[in-house]
This record gives structure tokens, C-alpha cells and sequence, in this order.
């Protein structure tokens, strides 16, 4: 299969780079940028990218701007340079970084020399999108000029051999028109990569890695019903048959009747191994009076693990966890090179002692990649099509602390704005929609009388990965519908409020 490797300098669009590569079929992966060269070298990549940074080669009076090792230019492999990716080849290669005076951000006319192969098709002048400091001022020996805006004489380069380019603009944002036009010119006429990676592609090489990993032995696999945690567990299956058990942990902190209809479906769908779990009880008491939440996920993260280690016990000779952990997951919660946002209970809530191997065959990718799969994988809508809920489960959507009390007013108020989404034909146009209980309380009158309740906020918000979101211009019919319903069949809340934040600044979920 070719292969894409983009290496991460921990620039803002690192991983839409390599999942722009996936959308035009060539296999793509995401790297730290400090990889060892042999290592690189082993996985025969057809092309490297090297992605932007926040770091600045101007001002590298401490020398921390991420450098990769000159070596990489003997592997023979031909290579992109994307924003600082540019400017670290040719600071690498003898060129010359200077401060640009104008930082330039935003929509830029770029003039193109169309004799170069980056820029087949393409059109003299395009619009492109920068977002830069600093840019090459001095060319490295052997390389010429191939883009330059009315402000940047060297938006882009080439070396005479014709296998390493830099263009300053991002070719990934949808802000630059031509920029997938730009990747397919690298990708196929560079690379010369085939555009033979499909989801069949990936099902088919994580059933084979999964199977050369796990040899003997029994595996488990964290199943929460959604779509990511399905999609490992039938890839699981695939590679290993009845050697899997699915573990369902009901927390306590599931949505209304859920949990039947998690069962339900998994029982209808597959024929796979499932355990359901119980753990209510001990899940609400590790949570007593915990209201920060950082702590909630930790704990929350934790206990999972628990639990999981405590049914391999019972299952025997069960080295592996499978879990549908996601890219997102990973860079929310912060990596050496990216800040960390939130700490996804898979991924930064995992305890330090933990004793059971993970097996997470969809970390490199997208929710909207794992639903491609599942269809592929042939699993039903309801599943494919079912809105993201996070694992800690409505743990964070209740600010404060967590009671027994105000799970059930967040259950029925959820179940409502659910309810109104999918009778508004909703359900399946938006990202998710949900309910949020915070901690305060404001007054009102019912009956004449003075009531002191909460507030149940709604939240809906568009995405096309849960990067980025927009919050949804839901009707105000449906808006009003959810809002009297809330208020006369909840008990405790007299108040509703819509929030009206995308991300960024805000995030999806409250905590
Ligand atoms: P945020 O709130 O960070 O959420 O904008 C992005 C997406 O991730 C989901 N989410 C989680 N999913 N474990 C999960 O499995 C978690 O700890 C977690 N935190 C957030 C969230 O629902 C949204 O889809």
C-alpha cells in the first residue's frame, strides 16, 4: 500500500494534511517530526510532508524550533514542505528565514510558475491561504523560485532534481480553492502514489495487523454502542473471531433506556460475544462531590480500566483491550506537540498502572472515516448514523457534582431535546444534540408560585469531525417545543436556555 507520512511539527493543520491525503485515496499517517530517520526509512513511504509549526526559525535564540535531521534528505523520497515545513528545508538546505515584516494572514493571490509538476492543471494566479511570520528570503543552492505573492517574492520552491517543494500558503484549508489540486499533483505525479487506499484497504490491513499482534489469547473490547466502539469491535472480529468478548460498563451515566437499546441492537446486529456490566454504583460513589472536570474524566477513565481488568481476569488469558479511540480523542488530550484541550477518558484518563495491552485500530482517523467503514463493514444506520456521546457519559454534562437527583433531571430533559431533534427530522442533519444541567439556580413562577430551579441549557452544534463545530440555527418552533416541554415535564428546572458558541473558543461538550 503507498504511503504518506506527515510529520508534525506541531502546526494547527498537521492532521488535516494527512487526512487530506486519505480523502484522495493514498494511505496517510501522522508522525511526531523527531522520528527516528531508520524508523521512517523501514516504513517505505512513497512521499514525506512536513507540516507547519507555532515555532519560528527567526527567533531561535534557545534553539527549541522543531529541526528534523539533514539525513532525511538522503533517503531519496520526494518531500513537501508545508509553511515552516518550507522554511526548515531551506534553513536545513543554506537558504536564509527572515521576520517578513507584514505578517500575513488570510486569503493571498499567488502567482504560479506552471512549468513546475506541484502545479499542473493549475491556473497562473490562485488564490491560497496564508498564515505565517516568518518566510524564506534566500533560496538553498540548486532551488528555484516557483510561487510568489505581490508581497513574498518566495512563496514556493523547487530543487533542479524536482523531488522537495515548499510553498508557504496551506494547500489543505478549504480557504485555498486549488489546494487538493496541489496534493493530487504531489501525491500522484511526485510520488507517483496509486489512489488505491479505501476503506476495504484499511478493514483489510488492520485485520491483518490485529491478527499478527494477538497470536494466542483471549481479547476484550470496550463497547459503548457508538459508532467508533462497534466499527474496532467488528474489525476485531474479523481478525479473530471468538476470541473476542465485548464488555458493555453501564456507569450509570447513560442516556435514557440506553442501555436495552445498546443490547438490543448489538444482539440483533452481531453475533459477537457481548457482557453487560452493572457498575452503577461503584462509578457514582468515586464520583461523590467531584465537580472538577479534569478529576471527573480521571476518575471516570479510570474505573473503565478497572473494570475491564477485572472481567479479563474472569475471561483468562486476556492480554488486549480494544477501543474505538479516535484522532480527535488523541489530540484533545494533548500530545507532546499539541495542547492538551480535555482529557478523553481513553486516552489521558487511563491509569499509570494499568496492566492490559490497548489494540486501537482507529487512532489515525476521523469520525466521519470510522463511519465510511462501518458501512463498508455493512453495520446498520442506526448505528453508523448515531450521534457522537462522549464515555464519561452524562458525567460531563452535569457541571458539579454528580447526584443521583440530577442525573435524572439531565436523563429526561436529554430524552426531550432527542425526541424534538429526531420528530423535527433533524437527528441525522446535525452533529449532536444534547442537554446540559449546569450548577446554578435563578428564579421563576409557576402557578403563581416562586420556584428556584435549574436551568437545563441545549446545545446542538454541526462538525464535520468534532475539531471545529457550529452551533445549529435550530427553528425556533423546535426550539419552543423543547423549551415548554422541558419546563412542564421536568421537575426542577423552570428555565431553558440555548448555547449559542461554536468551537473554537468554546467546545462541544461543557466539561
Ligand atoms: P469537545 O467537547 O472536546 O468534544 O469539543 C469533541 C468530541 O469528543 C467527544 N468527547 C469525548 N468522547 N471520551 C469520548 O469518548 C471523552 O472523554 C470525550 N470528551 C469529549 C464529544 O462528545 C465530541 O463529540
Amino acid at each position: 500500500m503507498d504511503k504518506i507520512l506527515v510529520l508534525d511539527f506541531g502546526g494547527q493543520y498537521s492532521q488535516l494534511i494527512a487526512r487530506r491525503v486519505r480523502e484522495l485515496r493514498v494511505y496517510s499517517e501522522l508522525i511526531p517530526y523527531d522520528t527516528p530517520i531508520e524508523q521512517i526509512k523501514e516504513r517505505k513511504p512513497c512521499g514525506l510532508i512536513f507540516s507547519g509549526s507555532p515555532s519560528s526559525l527567526v527567533k531561535n535564540k534557545n534553539n527549541k524550533a522543531p529541526l528534523i535531521s539533514t539525513e532525511i534528505f538522503n533517503l531519496n523520497v520526494p518531500i513537501l514542505g508545508i509553511c515552516y515545513g518550507m522554511q526548515m528545508i531551506a534553513y536545513l538546505l543554506g537558504g536564509k528565514i527572515t521576520a517578513s515584516g507584514n505578517n500575513e494572514f488570510g486569503r493571498t493571490n499567488v502567482n504560479l510558475d506552471l512549468k513546475s509538476t506541484l502545479f499542473n492543471g493549475l491556473r497562473q494566479n490562485e488564490i491560497c491561504w496564508m498564515s505565517h511570520k516568518d518566510s524564506v528570503s534566500v533560496l538553498p543552492k540548486n532551488f528555484k523560485v516557483i510561487a510568489s505573492t505581490p508581497s513574498l517574492p518566495i512563496a514556493g520552491f523547487e530543487n533542479d532534481k524536482g523531488d522537495i517543494f515548499g510553498i508557504q500558503f496551506h494547500p489543505e484549508v478549504i480557504h485555498t480553492p486549488s489546494g487538493m489540486e496541489i496534493l493530487k499533483n504531489f501525491l500522484f505525479k511526485i510520488c507517483g502514489c496509486l489512489p488505491t487506499w479505501t476503506m476495504v484497504s484499511i478493514i483489510e490491513s488492520q485485520v491483518e495487523i490485529i491478527r499478527n499482534q494477538v497470536k494466542d489469547g483471549n481479547i476484550i473490547c470496550a463497547l459503548s454502542g457508538g459508532v467508533d466502539s462497534t466499527v474496532a469491535a467488528v474489525l476485531v472480529n474479523k481478525a479473530v473471531g471468538k476470541k473476542l468478548t465485548c464488555i458493555f460498563v453501564d456507569h450509570g451515566l447513560l442516556r435514557y433506556g440506553e442501555e436495552e437499546q445498546v443490547i438490543k441492537t448489538f444482539k440483533k446486529n452481531f453475533k459477537i460475544n457481548l457482557v453487560y456490566i452493572n457498575a452503577k454504583e461503584r462509578f457514582l460513589l468515586k464520583l461523590k462531590d467531584i465537580v472538577d472536570p479534569e478529576q471527573k474524566r480521571k476518575i471516570i477513565g479510570n474505573e473503565f480500566i478497572r473494570v475491564f481488568e477485572e472481567q479479563a481476569k474472569k475471561i483468562k488469558h486476556v492480554e488486549y483491550l480494544v477501543q474505538g479511540t479516535l484522532y480527535s480523542d488523541v489530540i484533545e488530550s494533548g500530545t507532546r506537540d499539541a495542547a492538551k484541550i480535555k482529557s478523553h477518558h481513553n486516552v489521558a484518563g487511563l491509569p499509570k498502572d494499568m496492566q492490559i495491552k490497548l489494540i486501537e485500530p482507529l487512532r489515525q482517523l476521523f469520525k466521519d472515516e470510522v463511519r465510511k467503514i462501518g458501512i463498508e463493514l455493512g453495520l446498520p444506520e442506526e448505528i453508523v448514523r448515531r450521534q457522537p456521546f462522549p464515555g464519561p457519559g452524562l458525567a460531563i454534562r452535569i457541571i458539579g457534582d454528580v447526584t443521583e437527583e440530577r442525573l435524572e433531571i439531565l436523563k429526561k430533559a436529554d430524552k426531550i431535546v432527542i425526541d424534538e431533534i429526531k420528530r423535527a427530522g433533524l437527528y441525522e442533519k446535525i452533529w449532536q444534540s444534547f442537554a446540559i444541567l449546569p450548577i446554578i439556580k435563578s428564579v421563576g413562577v409557576m402557578g403563581d408560585e416562586r420556584t428556584y430551579a435549574y436551568p437545563i441549557v441545549i446545545r446542538a452544534v454541526s462538525s464535520e469531525d468534532a475539531m471545529t463545530a457550529d452551533w445549529v440555527k435550530l427553528p425556533y418552533e423546535v426550539l419552543e417545543r423543547m423549551s415548554n416541554r422541558i419546563i412542564n415535564e421536568v421537575q426542577g428546572v423552570n428555565r431553558v436556555v440555548y448555547d449559542i458558541s461554536s468551537k473554537p473558543p468554546s467546545t462541544i461538550e461543557w466539561e
